[in-house]
């Protein structure tokens, strides 16, 4: 069952999902209160919320959301474990990491975490929220879209890959069926194949109906776009076009790499998106990266757009889940131009480029990033690797070299690999106790932020989603 389309409009601007929980239920439950899509980011929600229950949960909101949940019984199981009554003071414990396909293991954590994240962004009105998740995290998609659909998701947004299976999944979890994907195996043999598997009956007995959400992938290619609508031409409702200036990971350039004389990327004509030919596949599109202004939009429009989808302008906003003094520091490096953007080819194991904002005390700096002992204990970005005797193993080329080595994995693959699941969890302000230090962060966002200024000076710091909204949506 699709939502009626006769009854809601896409909308036109749409709040980008932002990990690991900047644009988090609060900045997308105020964007879709005004009309406009409110999106949750997906990733990591499992060690968010067992973090926010360890940090005391202070307004009761997540346990406000888990009441809603069918099966009090595993809400039951993930209180007993991770709420702590005070506020915390200890190293936090982390939700354990899939090691073998088909077991459920903790995948109920990113159930419940999806469930309350989307939940509780929809509480008050009648907007749309959706809910963006990264291709490349392959181990936590299912569960993760189960939660999403439980609490009424409307919209699925997936980057960073090729998303060709989810309109599938979306249709089966939606009918209360199990749901497999495709597990990418490094080493696989030809004809190999690997799957993950999410059943809904371990979550509730007899799982009812749910509605299935619009799903849009983000696409930076006309080659991509066009796979996905012959391949899944009924399951997608519209294309989210990202340009290289976008926050968050990138899509490499097409063809060879070639670097800047600072050592990022350069894009060139071949990675733009031909959008007269995008538009002839029929489906809606919004364009990202850099289009957060009222003339971007209206340009956007005039090319065929149904409108935009803005990521930077919304992460400073009062209500994103930036750690507070991060989005200060920004904010006063935007206001003393003093601002600096990297796109760092070799920061994210995933092998994209990931934009980083230098900001001081980050892992920004060598010398932080020199000083940081490897460890990988959230391992979202790990890809899966195919062991002798045929099964698979778990490997991240930010994790400490020795132990990727011993994996399989190559010396050159770990050199400038951050751990961008401990440094965005850190972002988030929820930083993991390391001995008597914490975890650094990194920061990342789009290169809107050397034009930000202006906006600044009409609005102030202190600026909110309705703010970023009113400035970008044409007066009436
Ligand atoms: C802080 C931040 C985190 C982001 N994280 C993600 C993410 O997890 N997944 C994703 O698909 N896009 C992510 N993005 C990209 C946004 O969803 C959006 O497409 C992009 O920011 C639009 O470009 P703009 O930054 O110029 O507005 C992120 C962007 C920012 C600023």
């Amino acid at each position: 069952m699709q939502i009626d389309t006769t009854i809601f409009a896409h909308p036109t601007i749409i709040q980008g999902g932002m990990g690991v929980a900047i644009s988090n239920w609060r900045l997308a439950r105020a964007v879709s209160q005004l009309g406009q899509l409110g999106v949750v980011s997906g990733t990591g929600l499992d060690n968010v919320m067992i973090r926010r229950l360890q940090d005391g949960d202070k307004n009761g909101y997540v346990r406000m959301a888990l009441e809603e949940f069918p099966n009090q019984a595993l809400v039951k199981t993930a209180l007993e474990k991770y709420f702590v009554a005070n506020e915390k003071k200890h190293a936090y414990k982390v939700a354990s990491l899939p090691s073998s396909l088909g077991a459920m293991g903790t995948d109920f954590l990113s159930v419940l975490a999806a469930f309350v994240e989307v939940w509780l962004a929809k509480q008050g009105h009648n907007g749309m929220v959706g809910i963006n998740l990264l291709t490349k995290i392959q181990t936590h998609t299912l569960p993760t879209l189960y939660g999403a659909l439980l609490a009424n998701v409307d919209y699925v947004l997936m980057g960073a890959g090729i998303p060709r299976d989810i309109p599938d999944v979306l249709e089966k979890l939606s009918l209360g069926g199990p749901a497999t994907l495709k597990l990418e195996v490094s080493g696989a043999l030809q004809g190999e194949s690997f799957t993950l598997e999410f059943d809904p009956n371990e979550i509730q007995a007899a799982p009812r109906l749910l509605t299935r959400p619009y799903f849009l992938p983000i696409i930076a290619s006309n080659v991509l776009a066009t796979m996905l609508a012959r391949k899944c031409s009924t399951g997608i409702s519209g294309f989210i076009v990202e340009m290289p200036s976008a926050g968050g990971h990138n899509a490499p350039p097409r063809g060879e790499v070639h670097l800047d004389g600072l050592g990022q990327p350069i894009y060139g004509t071949r990675d733009e998106v031909d959008l007269v030919q995008l538009k002839a596949l029929g489906y809606p599109f919004w364009l990202a990266g850099g289009t957060g202004s009222p003339q971007a939009l209206q340009t956007a429009l005039k090319q065929g757009a149904t409108g935009i989808q803005v990521g930077t302008l919304f992460a400073y906003a009062q209500e994103s889940g930036f750690a507070p003094e991060l989005k200060q520091a920004v904010l006063e490096q935007i206001q003393t131009n003093a601002i600096r953007i990297f796109t760092d080819p070799r920061a994210s194991p995933t092998g994209f480029p990931f934009k980083v904002v230098e900001v001081p005390n980050t892992l920004s700096e060598n010398t932080v990033f020199a000083t940081r002992a490897r460890v990988c204990d959230l391992g979202y970005l790990r890809e899966a690797y195919r062991l002798e005797d045929g099964s698979i193993g778990f490997r991240c080329a930010s994790e400490p070299v020795t132990t990727y080595l011993k994996k399989g994995g190559k010396l050159e693959d770990t050199i400038g690999r951050k751990c961008l699941c401990n440094a965005l969890m850190a972002s988030a302000d929820y930083p993991q106790t390391r001995g008597k230090s914490l975890e650094p962060a990194l920061v990342t966002s789009g290169d809107e932020l050397l034009h930000m200024n202006d906006f600044l000076k009409q609005y102030g710091a202190n600026y909110t989603a309705t703010d970023v909204v009113q400035y970008l949506l044409p007066v009436e």
